[in-house]
């Protein structure tokens, strides 16, 4: 390509960038301002809103097994019993309710104490319990 016309297209970008910056109205230059702002805001200290800290009330059953339990027991990982398998819970089930609970809540050979979600409650871990048996 020739020096010539390398400058020609040179001045050509040049030209239709400043007649867009010339033509671009305070509406239009708003929406590009906030389409390309970065993600997240920065907050100085004290300015922070408030309402991030008010806390969100407690997971239901499938939020924290789609967290916490399903990595051992959607495959039956280390003899894990299978979500929703009758054949692997109702011997389990026939222990009765209160040592399936004591067993998640506080671990059971390798199922770790509440499945490794520290700030679960007890409740939530309850709550994943019955997501995982449910309609057996
Ligand atoms: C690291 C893998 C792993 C994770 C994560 C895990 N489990 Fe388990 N779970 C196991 C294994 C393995 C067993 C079988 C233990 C045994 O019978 O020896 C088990 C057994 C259980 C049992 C049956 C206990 C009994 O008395 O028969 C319940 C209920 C249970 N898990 C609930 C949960 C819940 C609820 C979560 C999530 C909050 C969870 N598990 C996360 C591995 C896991």
């Amino acid at each position: 390509m020739s020096r010539k016309i390398l400058t020609a297209l040179v001045a050509a970008a040049t030209f239709s960038s400043a007649t867009f910056a010339a033509n671009v109205s305070q509406e239009q230059y708003d929406a590009i301002a906030e389409r390309i702002k970065p993600v997240g805001d920065v907050y100085l200290v004290g300015s922070e809103p408030v309402a991030a800290a008010v806390p969100t009330g407690p997971r239901d059953g499938a939020t924290v097994y789609g967290t916490f339990c399903t990595a051992c027991h959607s495959t039956g990982i280390s003899g894990a019993p299978k979500t929703g398998d009758a054949g692997d819970w109702s011997p389990r089930i026939a222990q009765g309710r209160d040592v399936l609970n004591n067993h998640a809540i506080n671990g059971f050979n390798a199922m770790p104490a509440k499945g490794s979600c520290m700030d679960c409650s007890d409740d939530e871990i309850i709550a994943a319990i019955d997501h995982m048996i449910e309609g057996l």
